[in-house]
């Protein structure tokens, strides 16, 4: 009984998200003549769902103190303690094998690159000198879900004893699995039969019974809009960007040529209009960027390909002040970490573009950091962002970039194959210690009740 109710809640974690992003797809399947662009257009959010269900059931009380116990050299002991991660070993199908899937349909050869470098992508060719010297690919958003899956395998904190973990990770590249169903227009029953497939898999593994899957996450592209407080067990991470330092020298490398790169715009904005969208205001956002000559466009109109460009769009954000992120097809935008990345100080219109989402990665308090001008105003003419930006002082401003500049180890995924970073925490490290605070919390609060 109590396992059916597991997998109920567990199917409904994965196969309802499958059915939010059902709509968005639909309305997208009209643009069929240009099927290898419809990934770029899908609006994405990265996030970490954690599978801590809410029905109560008693766990077989797996305990934090357990830690301390039959590991054998004191010193990762001590590094170690409470940070173990148990990695739910999966068949090849719910991961590796939809890869190998993309070598033979052309429409998915952009998405092969998946495969190269533990997900990063090819490396990026420096010939115009934007980037630093390592750690540049050109890397799909969507390879996030192979990156965390590269990086978990290095964690240095690894048990093949889940009961020692304090968190169990299950490699699904759930993102991957729905998006080339939508490809294939398949119906629903076809679209959702990985997942489900993978929850009959896992809630019969004595792991899962442990503690009823409270203990268990994984990494998901969705088409969803954002993550509000009504959904505690999923919480976005960062897109990934182009960069993937694999030192601390690496980083404050180019954190210090941020910090000093000469910045002759005030403000830009790399993006396309959405004339379908009445709601827009990104038409008048390049009108206002077209009418200042303190403001660069990079119009992607046409051909949304055309700004994923690695050089073109860091070059753009890194001799620009402020960057503009007002929301696309979603909320939540990769621009707007490649800016950050950049040290441009973002510009939001809403706060679900970044303070209501990202709440393990950025600061609480997102003035130190960004600039809010409300979305209602510029939408009803009663704003230019160029009298907004130019009203701030300057002290201010540098108070800001130097936030995001030092916000930036935070904010890239290091290259999984080759980690050396000791002092610096990246967001997998963020993320990574975030869920396992939260299976503490979940133990806690499970054993009190
Ligand atoms: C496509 O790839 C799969 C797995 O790699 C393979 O089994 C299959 O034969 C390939 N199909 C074609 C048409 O090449
Ligand atoms: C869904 O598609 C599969 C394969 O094309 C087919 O066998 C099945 O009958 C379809 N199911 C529904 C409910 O249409
Ligand atoms: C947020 O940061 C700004 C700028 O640093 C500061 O002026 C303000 O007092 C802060 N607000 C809170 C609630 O801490």
């Amino acid at each position: 009984m109590e396992r059916a109710n597991a997998k109920n809640a567990a199917r409904a974690a994965v196969s309802g998200e499958a059915a939010a992003a059902a709509a968005t797809a639909a309305a997208f399947s009209l643009l069929s003549h240009r099927r290898p662009l419809w990934y770029l257009l899908l609006p994405l959010l990265a996030v970490i769902t954690l599978w801590l269900l809410l029905f109560s059931s008693r766990p077989a009380s797996p305990s934090v103190t357990l830690l301390t116990a039959s590991v054998a050299s004191p010193s990762p002991l001590r590094r170690c303690s409470g940070r173990y991660i148990y990695v739910q070993e999966l068949p090849p199908r719910f991961n590796r094998d939809m890869i190998p899937d993309c070598w033979n349909l052309s429409i998915w050869t952009d998405l092969c690159q998946f495969s190269i470098n533990g997900g990063l992508g090819p490396f990026l060719s420096n010939s115009a000198a934007v980037f630093s010297g390592a750690g540049w690919h050109v890397t799909d958003q969507f390879s996030l879900e192979v990156i965390f899956h590269s990086r978990m395998k290095n964690y240095p904190c690894l048990t093949s004893d889940s009961s020692l973990a304090s968190a169990v990770y299950v490699p699904f590249y759930a993102g991957i699995d729905f998006t080339r169903h939508i490809w294939a227009g398949d119906n629903i029953t076809v679209r959702d039969s990985t997942a489900l497939d993978l929850v009959d898999w896992l809630t019969s593994r004595p792991e899962w019974a442990a503690m009823g899957g409270r203990d268990h996450f994984f990494i998901c592209l969705l088409a969803k809009m954002y993550m509000g407080m009504s959904e505690p067990n999923d919480v976005s991470v960062p897109y990934p960007t182009y960069f993937h330092p694999s030192e601390d020298g690496e980083v404050m490398e180019w954190q210090e040529r941020m910090r000093l790169a000469a910045r002759p715009w005030l403000f830009s904005f790399a993006g396309a209009p959405r004339p379908n969208m009445a709601d827009s205001i990104r038409g008048e956002l390049m009108e206002q960027c077209r009418g200042s000559r303190r403001c660069k466009l990079l119009d992607c109109g046409g051909d949304e390909r055309r700004c994923y460009s690695p050089e073109k769009v860091m070059a753009l954000f890194g001799s620009s002040v402020f960057c503009l992120q007002p929301k696309g097809d979603s909320y939540t935008r990769r621009s707007a970490f490649d800016a950050m990345v950049a040290g441009c100080v973002p510009v939001f219109f809403l706060p679900e573009t970044a303070y209501w989402q990202y709440r393990w990665h950025l600061p609480e308090n997102g003035s130190r950091y960004s600039v809010l001008v409300a979305e209602e105003e510029v939408k009803k003419g009663a704003v230019r962002v160029e009298e907004v930006l130019m009203r701030l002082g300057e002290e201010e401003v540098r108070g800001m970039r130097e936030e995001v500049v030092r916000m930036i180890p935070g904010l890239v995924y290091g290259n999984p194959m080759n980690n050396k970073m000791e002092k610096m925490k990246d967001a997998f490290d963020l993320a990574v210690e975030r869920v396992i605070k939260r299976v503490q919390r979940r133990k806690r609060e499970l054993r009190r009740s």
